[in-house]
């Protein structure tokens, strides 16, 4: 047994009392990640569509993984990241058995893990089994009421898992995040399940626990698979009540990680020749959320966010601003970069790169090709008519 010296204990009770006279408003951050101690930046690398597991059976299947495991590789040596976002898609696990699906989400992890980086997960379409539930499950907020088997005993706490027959979301989820602590995912609000991946993540600056977070990321399920491919009435609400809490005045940057793109999407997409967007291929439609249900409207009014990343369209990479004749409006769209080699497309692999710089607060972008090659810089400055390209 051993003692913990008196001065130990002492450390213990004053970094305790000091946690709490910061905590400021009712919600504690689901999570804080903090900038290193020698660098004025905070980096995040996307990596989208990765598509793992994919055609498992044939050769060709499990040498894509591996190139996809390559070019990441490629990717976490050259940019040295402080987080990396899983954007969806991660694995095409629409018709294997949970156990299998987890086997290759954790390959798809594993050389950010290896490095001892932190990540933050999204569900895409192709994470979880098709749909299986009748759409009368659906009330007006999106979500279904909860339902058992009969031979269900209970359907509080303990029997969680029996509301939600017919998706892998949570189980994958709880996967991820028990088998690391690097793993920055959450389940999500039990309420909005069995859309999971709604949660926030919040960057501070080199440990000073009185000063509020230099970014707030928010993380929300599209859909897909199990789940019609919206964000429902209820996320928009949570979204709604969660930056209201932590972050009242808008005071601190948001930016904002689904994999479907909206609609609003659709609408810029024609303007993608024309400056300030940015970007380097526009080779196919963009592939929206069946609905929309209110969240453009409220990032839109927002003037914290600066900007959604999604995934979803592998031949799309550009940036464009949501509503480029309206200057008062700073709302950027941008799609990542398809990152693996499973999924449809031979277009070069890369990431979409975001880089935070603090004191004063800048937000650039970058694409990194797997040949290391860089292209379509951009800023996202306080007004869309100061973007340099
Ligand atoms: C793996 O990557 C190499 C190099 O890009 C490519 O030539 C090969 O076709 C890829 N194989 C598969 C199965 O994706
Ligand atoms: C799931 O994994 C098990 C054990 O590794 C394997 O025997 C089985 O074939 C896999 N099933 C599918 C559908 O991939
Ligand atoms: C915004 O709110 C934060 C904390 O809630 C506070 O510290 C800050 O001074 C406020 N800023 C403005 C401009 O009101
Ligand atoms: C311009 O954008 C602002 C901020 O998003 C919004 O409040 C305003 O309604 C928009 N104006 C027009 C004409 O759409």
């Amino acid at each position: 047994m051993t003692q913990t010296p008196f001065i130990g204990k002492l450390a213990i009770f004053l970094s305790f009392f000091t946690c709490i006279s910061c905590l400021t408003s009712a919600t504690a951050p689901d999570t804080v990640l903090r900038f290193r101690s020698d660098s004025p930046t905070f980096k995040i690398v996307l990596f989208a569509d990765l598509h793992f597991g994919e055609d498992a059976w044939t050769d060709w299947g499990p040498l894509q993984d591996d190139n996809s495991s390559r070019v990441m590789s490629t990717v976490l040596d050259l940019e040295n990241p402080d987080l990396v976002v899983y954007l969806g898609d991660v694995i095409t696990a629409n018709n294997i058995p949970t156990a299998n699906a987890s086997l290759y989400w954790d390959q798809a992890i594993s050389p950010t893990k290896a490095r001892g980086i932190p990540w933050a997960s999204v569900f895409g379409n192709h994470d979880d089994a098709p749909f299986s539930w009748p759409i009368d499950w659906f009330s007006a907020t999106g979500i279904p009421p909860h339902r058992c088997r009969d031979d269900a005993t209970s359907c509080s706490g303990l029997k969680e898992e029996c509301e939600f027959r017919g998706t892998q979301r949570l189980d994958l989820m709880k996967n991820e995040v028990k088998n690391s602590k690097l793993s920055q995912s959450r389940n999500g609000p039990k309420h909005l399940w069995p859309s999971v991946s709604n949660y926030f993540v919040q960057i501070s600056p080199f440990f000073d626990d009185c000063q509020s977070p230099v970014m707030n990321l928010y993380f929300l399920d599209s859909g897909g698979g199990s789940y019609p491919e919206v964000i429902s009435t209820a996320q928009v609400e949570w979204f709604r009540h969660t930056a209201q809490q932590i972050n009242p005045n808008s005071s601190i940057p948001e930016i904002v990680f689904w994999h479907i793109p909206s609609g609003a999407y659709e609408e810029v997409a024609p303007s993608f020749t024309e400056k300030p967007c940015v970007g380097s291929i526009n080779m196919e439609k963009v592939a929206a959320q069946q609905a929309e249900f209110g969240i453009m409207s409220l990032l839109q009014q927002r003037p914290s966010v600066k900007a959604v990343f999604v995934g979803h369209n592998h031949g799309l990479d550009w940036c464009c601003p949501h509503s480029p004749h309206n200057t008062t409006n700073k709302l950027w769209l941008c799609f990542a970069r398809h990152s693996g080699y499973g999924g449809y497309g031979n277009w070069a692999r890369g990431a979409r790169i975001i880089q935070i710089t603090h004191q004063p607060f800048s937000l650039k972008s970058w694409i990194r090709m797997e040949d290391a090659q860089l292209h379509s810089p951009i800023t996202f400055t306080s007004s869309i008519l100061e973007t340099q390209s």
